[in-house]
């Protein structure tokens, strides 16, 4: 499939969410996929909220990114932060960089500075719009387009699922969408600053994330769980 025709199936999906589940958001954490959606989401005026999770933890150039969207696009971009009292309570007990100790201090981690923040960012609306792709993971290999997302209680939409890292590329250079500079640097996969890094050439691209832990279940919990496919007609 071209690429144009991909890029019209995504503006369908992508307006077919802001009319049949009003009120939709996009959940934005400024990653290469997710640029590509916050261009087609302005471009054509849908009525989306953006919002992203800001962990406190992020790197210098998604906040430089985030600057950049506000410049540019002129669209809102809503940040939702952790809550203050658990992060004070967590660091307190476990030391500011806890994640490293274990799985489950890492997890929990993830929980307090984007799981329960994404919970609030999601409460009242009636669907949620990511930017996930299949081949980004064997976690993701069963994703589909549009389906109930039962852990959240609303539809979740994922428009740039057959979408490859090529096409995603091909798109950014094409319109000139800004990028996270880390991308130049071997970043494919992009998340917060203490658990990401760069990989070498060959390695898969979410090999960044969380290196330290087995390759198993390194996902933060904001995509766990099944989801029910969306019936058709
Ligand atoms: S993660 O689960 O490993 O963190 P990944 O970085 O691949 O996820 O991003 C997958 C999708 O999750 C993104 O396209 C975006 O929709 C959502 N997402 C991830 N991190 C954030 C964030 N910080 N803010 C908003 N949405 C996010
Ligand atoms: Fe905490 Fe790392 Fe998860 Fe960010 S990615 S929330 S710093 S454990």
């Amino acid at each position: 499939m071209s690429l144009q025709h991909k890029i019209e199936q995504t503006v369908a999906v992508l307006r077919e969410a802001a009319r049949d589940f009003a009120p939709a958001c996009f959940a934005n954490s400024l990653g290469a996929e997710d640029m590509v959606l916050t261009d087609l989401i302005a471009r054509q005026r849908l009525d989306i909220e953006m919002f992203s999770l800001d962990t406190g933890r992020l790197p210098q150039e998604t906040y430089d990114l985030m600057q950049e969207v506000h410049k540019r696009y002129g669209v809102p971009l809503k940040i939702y932060f952790p809550d203050c009292t658990a992060v004070e309570e967590y660091v307190a007990q476990n030391g500011a960089n806890a994640f490293y100790d274990s799985v489950e201090l890492r997890k929990r981690c993830c929980y307090i500075r984007k799981v329960e923040p994404l919970k609030r960012a999601l409460a009242g609306k009636r669907a949620w719009i990511t930017g996930m792709r299949r081949e980004q993971a064997v976690t993701r290999g069963s994703l589909e387009v549009s389906s109930f997302d039962a852990d959240h209680g609303l539809q979740k939409i994922n428009p740039l699922l057959d979408w490859t890292n090529a096409d995603v590329w091909e798109y950014i250079k094409q319109n000139d969408v800004p990028y996270n500079k880390l991308h130049d640097h071997f970043y494919p996969s992009i998340g917060c600053a203490p658990c990401t890094r760069a990989v070498t050439p060959g390695e898969d691209i979410r090999a960044g994330r969380w290196w330290w832990e087995d390759t198993e279940g390194r996902e933060c919990g904001l995509h766990v769980g099944k989801s029910t496919p969306l019936k058709r007609g």
